[in-house]
């Protein structure tokens, strides 16, 4: 067993000093990831040596209420024990600072109170602004920093600045090419960071290095060989109380344009040149590129949109608090999709996500053509099954091939099988909240964790004709499903009319 945190960082160097400013720091997700992140970086002595942490807050909180909020937070949501000689030392680098976009002057104030802290930190003028804020407060956020200075870049003193956004970046091709219009009047696209935190999952890096790093796949991963990928991310939790966030959004723009295309773009692209940020985000944004653009009726004819009844714990989608009680909003979707390109021409590629689901279950499954049957025909077999590839991110992180084998015994009877690799059977890892590796890179500067704009866009775009089509289709064609059960029986149909199915469980 080899002993590895989750990037090898005992490879790894210390990050330049910094400033790291979190916009939205009284809110969950600062609460939930950012912070016990940035301990377990303090933890693995990752974290610069000259360091601050710069909470701003709309409303003024003090230094003291805010670290004191931290703490709490971390000692609910630490991935690890916690030591209280490492948080002490993270959290006295934390400093509050007020400032609301709608008061411009509150950023002046800001600009000075940051820099008179640079100064006696000594952090050289690096500075991250992490906006980890409702997706509104991006823009004009960004534009006081803009209009501040805080994000010039000074070739003279070399000092970086760097943007960090969440998801959801827009919330269609039109709203994230405005944004990202917006922000590149303000920086070049190499101080941002948009982040998907699919991207901090080991198994959904490890996709590259099982392609890429072993002789044998890229050969048969290919339309000769692969007869369709399942791309799948159930889940088991309902919307709970996101109700306003989701009702406005649903299951496709959750879901699909980001984590989904993570999954299916780092499945499906060429072997990048180098593996560095340009190559890698280069091919990933041509593969997305790639992906046919289907009229509103194919979109209609190629999708499903379910939406859950209530279980047993878990009560009806509409009657979730903040959702509409006539709401229309998908809380599953089923898609086909086709990637135009040499390698995947007539390949579908089927991608599939829902909330209250029977199972948690993120996979990816690459299904291989069959076997030609003729040799079997004098013999007992009826059916040769199927040989699948499978890149299994949750519930157990591993990689698995399904193939057939005879079973032992006089005559010719044939099973499947799977081979199974589980990480944690072969490394042992620390806990973690999966941000770890994306706020380093983050402070090292390296971006190939993170969505391009290209690539965003050209997600949102080949998403828009169903955002368009389920539109206009109103409440027509929407399908309900109960909670805990496999999701809508046309989920099915979507597959069973190519001759294919779902991969099951079990
Ligand atoms: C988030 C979505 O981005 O990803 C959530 O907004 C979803 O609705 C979550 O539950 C799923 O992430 P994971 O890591 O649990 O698969």
């Amino acid at each position: 067993m080899t002993d590895i945190s989750p990037r090898q960082y005992s490879n790894q160097t210390k990050p330049d000093p910094c400033s790291f400013v979190i916009f939205g720091v009284t809110g969950d997700l600062t609460h939930r990831l950012v912070l016990p992140s940035l301990y377990n970086l303090a933890a693995t002595n990752l974290l610069p040596d000259k360091f601050c942490v710069v909470g701003v807050a709309r409303k003024g909180t003090s230094g003291e209420a805010l670290r004191d909020s931290l703490m709490k937070g971390l000692r609910q949501f630490a991935t690890r024990p916690v030591d209280d000689a490492v948080a002490k030392r993270l959290l006295e680098c934390v400093t509050s600072i007020e400032a609301d976009p709608k008061d411009p002057a509150s950023f002046d104030a800001m600009r000075e109170r940051l820099e008179k802290l640079e100064a006696n930190r000594s952090t050289g003028g690096n500075r991250l602004f992490y906006l980890a804020t409702p997706p509104d407060a991006f823009a004009p956020i960004s534009r006081q920093l803009g209009r501040t200075g805080l994000l010039k870049e000074d070739k003279d003193d070399g000092a970086w600045r760097r943007l960090v956004i969440e998801k959801p970046f827009g919330t269609d091709l039109a709203s994230a090419k405005a944004l990202d219009a917006e922000l590149l009047k303000i920086v070049d696209e190499h101080q941002i960071y948009r982040i998907d935190h699919y991207l901090g999952k080991e198994t959904v890096q490890n996709i590259l290095v099982l392609r890429f790093a072993n002789g044998m796949f890229e050969p048969i991963w290919n339309r000769d060989h692969i007869d369709h990928v399942q791309i799948t991310v159930d889940e088991k939790i309902g919307v709970g109380h996101r109700g306003s966030f989701y009702d406005s959004t649903g299951a496709l723009r959750d879901m699909v344009p980001n984590h989904l295309f993570q999954l299916l773009s780092l499945a499906a692209m060429e072997p990048p040149i180098r593996f560095d940020a340009h190559s890698v985000r280069s091919e990933k944004a041509d593969v997305l590129a790639a992906i046919q653009i289907q009229s509103e009726e194919e979109a209609l004819k190629n999708s499903v949109r379910g939406q859950y009844l209530g279980g047993v714990e878990i009560p009806d989608y509409r009657k979730t608090e903040d959702v509409k009680p006539d709401s229309t909003t998908e809380t599953l979707v089923a898609l086909k999709l086709t990637i135009d390109n040499w390698r995947w021409a007539g390949v579908p590629f089927y991608l599939r996500t829902g909330k209250a689901l029977g199972i948690k279950r993120t996979e990816v499954a690459i299904k291989f053509k069959e076997a030609p049957f003729a040799m079997f025909r004098c013999t007992p077999v009826d059916r040769l099954s199927q040989n699948y590839l499978v890149i299994s991110v949750e519930p157990t992180e591993g990689i698995s091939l399904q193939f057939n084998t005879k079973v032992p015994g006089p005559s010719i009877v044939i099973n499947d099988v799977e081979m199974k690799f589980r990480y944690k059977d072969y490394f042992k890892a620390e806990p973690s909240t999966g941000y770890e590796t994306l706020i380093y890179d983050c402070m090292i500067g390296d971006n190939i964790l993170f969505q391009r704009a290209d690539s965003v866009e050209a997600g949102w775009q080949a998403v828009q004709p169903f955002l368009d089509a389920w539109k206009k289709a109103g409440s027509k064609g929407l399908e309900f499903y109960k909670a805990g059960s496999e999701g809508p029986a046309c989920a099915d149909e979507l597959l069973k009319r190519d001759g294919r199915s779902w991969r099951r469980l079990g």
